[in-house]
């Protein structure tokens, strides 16, 4: 059984290649993004706060996020039973220290954190080319380039966390999504 982290700027193609992985290793997915969307859709409470922050291009406060995330950990049974990818979380070095205990709580542990390396001027591109059909309230220049910013300085930081740890795999986020795939599971 495998618990992965698919990790990566915006754009970089975590949701992709989580597709591909989950039916390669039979894992459950958990994306934060898509549950957070799923709740702005349904015009939940939460969603409202959710998008208060998701279209300014900020991260949801890390409490809040920890919650959701053992939440979602405890209602799916699959997680324990096949193993799971994380897409989205963790974004901070909070979100990661939580994780890892609860992880361990559960008898748990992540085994390795896959992280898609990508040039900004593709993420963009990338990110402005979906914008004309996804819908998405943060598929705009504006939004984007902060995503960005967010991501260099509160989630970039985790690349090192993970290295110290032993598990970080780096992984050349540039090419098809078949051969980005291929390096994924050689790594792995
Ligand atoms: P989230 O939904 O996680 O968005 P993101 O990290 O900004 O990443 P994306 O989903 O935009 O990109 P991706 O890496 O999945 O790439 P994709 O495969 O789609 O989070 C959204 C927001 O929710 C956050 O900003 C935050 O506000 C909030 N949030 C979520 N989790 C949180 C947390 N833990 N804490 C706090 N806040 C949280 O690919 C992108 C595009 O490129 C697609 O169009 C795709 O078709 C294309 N593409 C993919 N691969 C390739 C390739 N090889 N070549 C060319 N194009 C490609
Ligand atoms: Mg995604």
């Amino acid at each position: 059984m495998l618990n992965i982290i698919i990790f990566g700027a915006p754009g970089s193609g975590k949701g992709t290649q989580s597709e591909r992985l989950i039916e390669r290793y039979n894992l459950h997915h958990i994306s934060t993004g898509e549950l957070l969307r799923g709740h702005i859709s349904a015009k939940t409470e939460l969603g409202q706060l959710a998008d208060s922050y998701i279209s300014k291009g900020q991260l949801i406060p890390d409490g809040l996020m920890i919650d959701i995330l053992g939440d979602t950990i405890d209602r799916e049974p699959a997680v324990k039973e096949r193993g799971v990818i994380l897409d989205g979380f963790p974004r901070t070095i909070p979100q990661a220290e939580a994780l890892k205990k609860l992880m361990e709580d559960r008898g748990m542990k992540i085994d390795a954190v896959v992280g898609l390396e990508v040039p900004e001027e593709e993420l963009i591109e990338r990110l402005i080319k979906r914008g004309e059909q996804s819908g998405r309230s943060d598929d705009n220049l504006e939004t984007i380039l902060k995503r960005l910013e967010v991501y260099q300085k509160q989630t970039y930081p985790l690349r090192d966390f993970y290295e110290k740890e032993g598990i970080y795999k780096a992984i050349d986020g540039l090419g098809t999504v078949d051969e980005i795939f291929d390096r994924i599971c050689k790594s792995l």
